[in-house]
């Protein structure tokens, strides 16, 4: 039998943007893929790219018409990829595929981006009826096509059926550099360098992980976008002029995917009005809800993400567009007054400093997030690992995640990584013009809540006394709730009868 008539490798279900590319990057490893889609028109789509792309080999991706169509193409145990919409899609189809008789045996694989309970959640459902798996991707669609980040979590069985095909997919990294190794040739895919692509843990884990690099992503973009809102009001800088200075950054310790991104967003121009297109972009930020979930998951575990939540709420101010107009009427500011071309020079050093020193706490506290939740499941992440997939292929790939693999390589106990010793000397050296960029949009009235979150989380984690110390009396004072005492054993509690000069005296029974 020829591989043309032959059954297929892989299934694929939902051939979106996401779905179609990661299809096509599959087949240009050599995998032959049934694919199908509720919608008849993307399965046209993704034939015809096949067709064209192909050249004179035979067809790497053939269409079914059905749920049991697509189940009869597959060489069994099968092996059924979803990118469906979170949620209840996944349902819909996992119920679909039972009803269609898949085998207990068949691993099914969610590749979106679904919140981790219903990962673990899944996996229960549908024992018995389907193994059922989960690969959180990150890499938008450009990533999906030529290389993502994949973090896979799930039944170990299954991890060595899907490890092969993860890998070859995934974006690729030189061991040597740690930097990316990139080619966007269709049928050209990168076979060398470490793939991005680890075992992350139980089902769940995988889906966690992704979640805390969204969080990231959100911090990350929040605080570019407050190193360009200082320069374009407080500097009066013009969106090329800082196209100019962020390709500058990426130069240096600064380099990453995000910052070249924004460069080319702020180098556009629109085709309407001529202007920078940044400048015709409504300032109303939206949101698909990973953000949300890892601060709403910082908050469940007790760990303090504030650069990451404050970047959630920075989304959600600026999407009270109709109000802020209205208050920007009403409430007042102060003077800001123009500088001279040695305090603007000064002031973007600064901002610099201030935007890799915030970046730093960013993905400290997104790793302690991420060491409270494991500890806590009992996943046993392994952070040099989760570091080294994210190098390359995802949203947030930078070289400082080199810096960051080699902190949890060289210990890989490492409470929290502004410890590490590399990481304790950057904020060293650099926090005076960290602090003195707050200071400056403070004093400009130029909001800046990425950076000063990151810079009070540092001052906060460093400081042997906060004070707390009040609060638990004021705690003990109103509600009887207790305290523990610096020179009594951990754990042991005490409590005050609060007799109070001039407070009335109210019996309480107990
Ligand atoms: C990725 C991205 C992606 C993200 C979208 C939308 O890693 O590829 O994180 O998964 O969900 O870019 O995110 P928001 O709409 O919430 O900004």
């Amino acid at each position: 039998m020829t591989k043309e008539n032959s059954l297929c490798d892989i299934g694929f279900i939902g051939l979106g943007v996401m779905g179609k590319n990661l299809t096509l990057n599959l087949a240009d490893n050599g995998y032959k893929i049934a694919c199908f889609d509720l919608d008849q028109s993307k399965i046209d789509a993704i034939i015809q790219q096949d067709n064209e792309e192909r050249g004179d080999q035979p067809a790497r991706v053939v269409a079914c018409r059905s749920y049991t169509e697509l189940l009869n193409k597959l060489s069994t145990p099968r092996l059924i990829i979803l990118s469906v919409p979170a949620g209840e899609p996944v349902d819909h189809v996992s119920r679909h595929l039972i009803d269609a008789g898949i085998g207990a045996d068949d691993i099914v694989v969610d590749t979106g981006n679904s919140l981790w309970t219903d990962s673990l959640e899944r996996e229960a459902r549908y024992k018995g009826k389907f193994i059922f798996f989960s690969t959180a991707v990150s890499g938008g669609e450009v990533g999906a096509r030529f290389g993502p980040s994949l973090m896979p979590s799930g039944d170990p069985y299954a991890w060595t059926r899907i490890e092969p095909v993860w890998k070859a997919v995934a974006a690729k990294v030189d061991p040597q550099t740690g930097k990316p190794i990139e080619s966007f040739t269709p049928g050209k895919p990168v076979k060398e360098g470490e793939p991005c692509a680890t075992y992350i843990g139980p089902v769940g884990a995988g889906h966690y992980v992704k979640m805390v690099h969204n969080g990231i992503e959100y911090a990350d973009m929040q605080l570019i976008c407050e190193a360009y809102q200082i320069m374009r009001d407080g500097l009066a800088m013009e969106p090329a002029e800082i196209a100019a200075t962020f390709r500058a950054w990426n130069q240096g310790l600064l380099n990453s995917y995000l910052i070249e991104i924004s460069a080319e967003v702020l180098e556009m121009q629109d085709a309407e009005t001529g202007k920078a297109l940044v400048d015709v972009i409504l300032d109303r930020a939206g949101q698909k809800g990973t953000g949300l979930w890892t601060a709403v998951g910082a908050l469940q575990v007790g760990s303090p993400a504030q650069t990451i939540t404050q970047a959630v709420f920075a989304r959600s101010i600026s999407s009270l567009k109709k109000e802020r107009v209205a208050a920007s009427q009403i409430l007042s500011g102060p003077e800001r007054s123009s500088l001279n071309d040695a305090d603007k020079q000064a002031a973007i050093e600064a901002l610099h400093d201030a935007l890799y020193c915030s970046k730093i706490c960013a993905y400290a506290q997104g790793f302690q997030l991420m060491d409270m939740a494991s500890k806590e499941q009992g996943w046993k992440l392994d952070f040099a690992g989760i570091a080294k997939i994210w190098r390359a292929g995802c949203i947030i790939r930078a070289s400082f995640l080199q810096s960051i693999t080699e902190a949890y390589e060289q210990n890989e106990s490492l409470t929290n990584l502004l410890l590490a010793p590399y990481f304790a000397e950057q904020i060293t050296k650099y926090q005076g013009n960290w602090r003195r960029a707050i200071a400056n949009a403070t004093l400009m009235g130029i909001p800046c809540g990425g950076f000063s979150s990151a810079l009070n989380y540092y001052d906060s984690y460093r400081s042997e006394t906060l004070p707390a110390n009040l609060l638990q009396g004021q705690r003990d004072y109103f509600g009887a709730h207790t305290y523990e005492r610096t020179d009594k054993p951990e754990g042991k509690k005490f409590h005050v009868e609060w007799s109070v000069p001039g407070r009335p005296q109210v019996a309480i029974k107990r």
